[in-house]
């Protein structure tokens, strides 16, 4: 093994310590490697080095807490840390531009911060989402700027993360990680290193142009399913069929080495990532001279959602005898999907939108996400309590379906609100016994697509 010499546990930098650097590392750091994060921006190291965390993912404050001022996890600005190490992941963010052009600055940032102190040995594993041919044609370039040889003197491998925000501690030591090597011995390194660090099984793949195609398709392939998701449950709605009966039957077709695996509707598609990685894709397409047109249907049809959404509880009060543009509705999640409170990109900022234009008194609660994130991205004050948000509401909208909202006794929210009242399921997932449950203590249910 020429980088990473595996005598005793690697030492470990992760540059970028954001949402999947902070889950990154304080998984590792918590299996009881020595971990270093390095990140610019100084508030979120002086945070994290006293504990708090600001990623909104289940377990993770708890598990930073325990770590933070511990021998085994220390943060810093200063990259003169990455000297020490053994191994350097890098976590950094990877936009893309208007045109959907990644832009790079961050990781050239990162590049030239590095290149100066790599020393011999060392094996680096690219984890943020890029377009085809950036690990090799410019990372691997910038990082040789100050002389080494990259498959030489030290090691260079893409190995794309895909953890999905709301469940990613769990998935981070479950999911097989694929890594492309730069060169053989580096998928070496980059294989034993993953398997020994996180206990996962590694999906080797010939070279890191084609890691970073696989993490691309994935993205690609689910913001095209779930538009189709969405399409069938608008379908759905046209006949009075419950698009989640007709996806649980339809999934049970054997397909391929698979099944069949259409994926559930929703107010929308959201995030830092499923908003920007088909857009990758489909400019490194057009950058070739060839036009993606299911990136763009889907994203099209994706952002779409939230007006329908919006729409559909307007028709839902009108059938309630109630006007939309004189309701208050309770916004009953916030973030941009279950379980997580991260509201980048979230659709139900569309939804919100939509309802204030027609004039609706719009209140929000969200268990998870940060009362200064919402009051940046939504521009209200957000309830501090379930109960503040649905008093007196003439429509309860769950747009996120966090764990929290999963059993809301009707007989207890029929008390606060005023009825008939709307539950609007944005997510799609409350029961036929729920939903009956609410019909008999004076709710109206509408879901997307049932
Ligand atoms: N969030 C997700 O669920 C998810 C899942 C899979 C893959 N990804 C990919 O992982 C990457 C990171 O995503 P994220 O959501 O964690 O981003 P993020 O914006 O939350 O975190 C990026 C971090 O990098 C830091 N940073 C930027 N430039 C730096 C530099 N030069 N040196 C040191 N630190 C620097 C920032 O301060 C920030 O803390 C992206 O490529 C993203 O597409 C994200």
């Amino acid at each position: 093994m020429r980088f990473w010499p595996a005598a005793g546990a690697p030492r470990i930098a992760v540059i970028g310590f954001g949402y999947v650097g902070s889950c990154l590392g304080v998984t590792l750091a918590g299996a009881g490697f020595d971990v270093v994060g390095v990140d610019r921006d100084r508030d979120l190291v002086a945070d994290l080095a006293a504990g708090r965390c600001r990623v909104p993912e289940p377990g993770l404050a708890e598990a930073l807490a325990g770590l933070a001022g511990g021998p085994l996890l220390a943060f810093t600005t200063d990259y003169d840390a990455v000297r020490a190490v053994d191994v350097v992941v890098v976590t950094v963010g990877t936009p893309v531009d208007d045109g959907g052009a990644l832009e790079t600055a961050q990781l050239e940032e990162v590049c030239g911060e590095l290149a100066p102190r790599l020393r011999p040995g060392q094996l680096v594993l690219l984890k943020s989402t890029v377009a085809p041919g950036v690990t090799r044609g410019l990372v691997k370039p910038l990082l040789e700027g100050s002389g080494l040889v990259q498959g030489e003197d030290f090691g260079l491998a893409y190995c794309p993360e895909r953890l999905a925000e709301g469940n990613a501690l769990a998935q981070l030591v479950t999911l097989p990680v694929v890594v492309g090597g730069c060169d053989p011995a580096s998928a070496d390194a980059a294989d034993l290193f993953w398997r020994t660090a996180l206990g996962v099984e590694v999906r080797r793949v010939p070279d890191a142009d084609v890691a970073e195609v696989v993490k691309l398709a994935s993205n690609w392939w689910i913001d095209v399913n779930v538009a189709m998701a969405n399409e069938l449950a608008r379908f759905c709605a046209l006949y009075g069929v419950d698009v989640l009966e007709v996806i649980s039957a339809a999934n049970s077709l054997p397909k391929g080495t698979g099944r069949v695996n259409v994926l559930l509707p929703s107010v929308g598609v959201g995030g830092s990532c499923l908003t920007k990685d088909p857009w990758m894709v489909w400019r490194a397409a057009r950058d070739r001279g060839a036009d993606l047109r299911t990136v763009r249907t889907a994203r099209e049809v994706n952002d779409a959602m939230p007006d329908y959404a919006a729409g559909l509880i307007g028709d839902e009060l009108a059938k309630l005898g109630k006007d939309v543009g004189s309701a208050t509705v309770a916004v009953l999640g916030a973030a941009f999907k279950s379980d997580t409170g991260d509201l980048r990109h979230t659709p139900v900022l569309g939804v919100v939108r939509a309802l204030r234009a027609t004039g609706a008194t719009v209140r929000l609660f969200d268990p998870l996400a940060d009362p200064d994130a919402m009051r940046r991205v939504f521009g209200v004050e957000p309830e501090r309590e379930l109960a503040d948000a649905v008093v007196g509401a003439d429509c309860v909208a769950v747009l996120a379906g966090h764990r929290a909202f999963a059993d809301l006794p009707p007989e207890w929210l029929a008390g606060l609100v005023s009825l008939p009242c709307l539950v609007f399921d944005g997510r799609a997932y409350y029961s036929r016994e729920y939903i009956e449950r609410l019909r008999r203590n004076g709710f109206g249910y509408r879901g997307i697509g049932r």
